[in-house]
């Protein structure tokens, strides 16, 4: 349930070293959102979590995911190989106790996956044509008619886009039934259960200018353009270092989200710790509450745990319990209720003053986005030979200060007008490669560009 009350918000003093937003550590003496949800509540979003049914004994678990999340999505229990392990003879045990233990709990549910050419049960693994169509069909129709008006959204068709650069269609049984099969779906989920939204759900479509990304969008906006029964698109958000949040991201969800479509961010986990790891989840979570359309935000599991990829330590909560700093990020963004501002220009006018940097890399910086308040900024950091890391630094005038960060590590010194940016993961860069970070400056009346410089080691 939404919350109306809108919570007391504390100003920033002076910028600290550490985590990029720095609202959030003025909010001490407040009454602030103390879960994720409640705080997430507050900005009109939910937070969820998937849950798997196997833990439901386990009362760590279960008291985190009681405590935490509004939302749950069953990590495999509503899958086709769950629901339909035999053709015509469903099996809703499993999904129906996640259901139930969320319902009971008073939370909502997001359904999760009615079609995919994954965990597809073995009878229809080898099934073609209009048969394998007819199939699906009767899979979507029952699993929707079961959970009709007992689920939030469901997640309609999963993952039907390739990665790599064509921006195509995956290969599978079912695309293979012939391109319509994802409107034949959420047509016939939308029979079944006319008031659960209806989301296409996929991964790697995070960075604004991949392939994958601009072949989802166009099936949308066609979608959209002829009336295919479709409400929201989930970005599964499944990130590690070699596919770190990009800095576009709230630019993704805004444009997704200008096709008439809630976007919601339905996987979130990032692979790492410590600061690193929490300064990422906060750029997931600053991009999300940019975008008025996107509506919450789910993590994939609870603990590190209970992770698909456990060994990436990827959740906000340890194997043992314990909150993150990935988590006070979280909750701290939240809590400042601050995204990254107006992800609804993709294309700023962006001005380049001449480059300032050492011999090893250059630092140029490039106007964003302006407001009322404030105003962002990039900094492109170009290496000029191979190097091993970088440094930049971001110095701002006496009225203006640094309000966020994304994509690198900020520290600040005593007078909190000169912030020194270290990369989030591996700087590495070879001749002639770049690499961004942004950041949003309160200016205080004073539009004077801040100064950067770089140095490589
Ligand atoms: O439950 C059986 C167990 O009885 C058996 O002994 C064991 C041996 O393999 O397998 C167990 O099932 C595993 C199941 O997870 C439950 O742990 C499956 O093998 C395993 O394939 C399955 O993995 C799931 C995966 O989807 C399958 O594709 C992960 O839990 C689940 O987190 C993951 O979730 C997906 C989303 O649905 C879609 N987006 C990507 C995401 C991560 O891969």
């Amino acid at each position: 349930m939404k919350r109306t009350t809108k919570r007391w918000r504390a100003s920033v003093g002076a910028a600290v070293a550490g985590i990029g937003i720095l609202a959030a550590t003025a909010l001490s003496a407040q009454a602030a959102g103390s879960t994720l949800h409640a705080a997430a509540s507050d900005q009109g979003r939910y937070f969820g979590t998937a849950i798997a049914a196997g833990k439901l004994g386990d009362s760590q678990y279960t008291t985190i995911a009681d405590r935490e999340f509004g939302m749950i999505t069953a990590e495999n229990e509503m899958k086709m190989d769950a629901t339909e392990p035999q053709q015509g003879q469903f099996n809703f045990s499993s999904g129906d106790r996640i259901l139930d233990w969320a319902t009971s709990h008073g939370k909502r549910v997001r359904g999760h996956a009615l079609a995919w050419h994954s965990q597809q049960p073995g009878w229809m693994q080898n099934m073609s044509g209009s048969q394998l169509r007819q199939a699906m069909l009767n899979h979507v129709t029952q699993v929707a008619t079961h959970y009709k008006g007992k689920v939030y959204a469901w997640d309609v068709v999963n993952e039907a886009y390739a990665d790599g650069s064509s921006g195509a269609r995956r290969d599978s049984n079912l695309q293979r039934t012939g391109n319509d099969w994802i409107e034949a779906a959420f047509r016939a989920a939308r029979a079944a259960d006319p008031n659960a939204k209806l989301c296409y759900n996929d991964y790697n479509t995070d960075n604004w200018s991949h392939a994958k990304t601009q072949g989802v969008y166009t099936m949308v906006k066609d979608f959209k353009a002829r009336g295919v029964p479709i409400d929201c698109v989930g970005f599964q958000a499944h990130f590690n270092s070699g596919n770190p949040v990009p800095n576009n991201y709230h630019e993704t969800l805004q444009h997704f989200a200008d096709l008439g479509v809630d976007v919601q961010i339905t996987e979130l986990d990032i692979e790492g710790s410590g600061s690193s790891q929490a300064e990422q989840y906060q750029g997931v979570t600053q991009a999300c509450l940019a975008v008025s359309r996107c509506t919450g935000i789910t993590v994939w599991g609870v603990r590190d745990s209970d992770s698909w990829r456990a060994s990436g330590t990827p959740l906000l909560f340890d194997g043992n319990g314990q909150k993150k700093a990935a988590y006070t990020s979280v909750l701290n963004v939240l809590n400042s209720g601050e995204g990254v501002p107006g992800g609804g220009d993709p294309d700023p006018g962006e001005t380049t003053p001449p480059p300032t940097g050492g011999s090893g890399c250059t630092a140029t910086y490039s106007e964003g986005q302006k407001w009322g308040d404030r105003f962002n900024g990039t900094v492109t950091v170009t290496a000029n030979g191979n190097i091993s890391s970088w440094t930049s630094t971001v110095t701002v005038s006496s009225s203006q200060r640094i309000s966020a960060t994304w994509n690198g590590t900020p520290t600040w010194d005593s007078s909190g007008k000169v912030m020194t940016m270290r990369p989030a993961g591996n700087g590495t860069l070879a001749a002639g490669q770049s690499t961004s970070f942004g950041f949003t400056v309160m200016h205080g009346g004073d539009w004077t560009w801040p100064k950067v410089t770089c140095s490589a080691s």
